[in-house]
């Protein structure tokens, strides 16, 4: 089986259900507060190990309980947890989570550890980077440690598929280095300049990033579907999604890129790996939480196998 590597955070996500997201100054009584494993980089590892990858994730936690308890999480998905980095005297990183009562959440993180993934961690990891076949990273950790994962995979040849998350602008040189892209609305127009209300203009932010070098686009647009262009082929299309009612939204683009790395590891088209990718990001989005909510790929399957047979 074919390698994911994921390079990315690992948080423990206190959440919080209220009736709206407060405004600014507004205090709120809100519902139950739970605590669930999260991070960006974490839940796409998660995804991909339950989606059917073979997955190593490197991240970096701290010597606290949440640390330790995130990462006995991981070794129970199967994950390879060899090059996940305890740090002393650092908190693990937290996320504070509400969530409304349509789904839609506000997240605030608190860093910590994550932010002490340094590019020389990656040297140590050199064995991960040569077994590796695709790699999967997001912007949680530091910008340098991106750029570093990236050169790494360059010289290596070594697909990448960036989720640009949270949103930044990001230099040229790390736009080069990437095969697949995968911001959501806001996050291309962050690194586009260029906002997204429709088809049209997702096509003008993919041929933004094409010109920087990015071969193949995934704007994902909420309940419109997935916008897909690659400059390869010429090939520009929307890939609809399904239509559930969502109890908590949280990690739903989590879930969506994990199953997308298998899926186009296992030689699947990207119009398929993107079906595949909305099947089980439809899934997640049912339940609340993140990685309490990730679909196994038997899930996903029948969900797709059901969807399918009605069209
Ligand atoms: O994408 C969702 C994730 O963002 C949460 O799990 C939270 O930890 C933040 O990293």
């Amino acid at each position: 089986m074919k390698k994911i590597l994921v390079v990315g955070s690992s948080n423990t996500d206190l959440i919080i259900k209220v009736p709206e997201i407060p405004r600014p100054g507004e205090t709120l009584l809100g519902g139950l507060f739970q605590t669930f494993p999260g991070g960006k980089g974490a839940n796409q590892a998660v995804a991909a190990a339950r989606g059917g990858g073979d997955v190593i994730f490197i991240a970096s936690v701290g010597d606290d309980a949440y640390g330790s308890e995130a990462v006995i999480g991981y070794k129970l998905d199967n994950i390879n947890t060899e090059n996940i980095k305890i740090c002393k005297n650092s908190p693990s990183g937290i996320a504070m989570i509400t969530v409304s009562h349509k789904g839609e959440n506000a997240i605030t993180v608190a860093s910590g550890a994550n932010l002490l993934l340094a590019p020389a961690d990656l040297d140590d990891a050199e064995e991960a980077f040569d077994e590796a076949d695709l790699m999967l990273i997001q912007l949680e950790t530091p910008l340098e440690t991106v750029a570093k994962a990236i050169e790494l995979c360059k010289e290596l040849n070594t697909k990448v598929i960036l989720n640009p998350a949270p949103a930044a602008a990001l230099p040229d040189e790390i736009l080069s280095g990437i095969g697949i892209i995968t911001p959501n609305e806001t996050e291309a127009e962050s690194l586009t300049g260029i906002s997204i209300k429709n088809e049209n203009d997702a096509g003008m932010a993919a041929a933004w990033l094409h010109k920087k070098g990015v071969r193949k686009v995934i704007i994902t647009m909420g309940a419109s579907g997935a916008y897909v262009s690659d400059s390869a082929s010429g090939c520009r299309m929307m890939v609809p999604g399904f239509d559930v009612k969502a109890e908590d939204t949280t990690a739903a683009g989590d879930v969506f890129n994990g199953q997308l790395a298998v899926a186009l590891t296992e030689g699947k088209s990207l119009q398929d790996s993107v079906r595949l990718a909305h099947a089980a990001a439809a899934l997640s989005v049912q339940k609340m939480g993140a990685q309490s909510s990730i679909p196994r790929r038997e899930e996903t399957n029948h969900f797709l196998a059901g969807k399918l047979k009605k069209l």
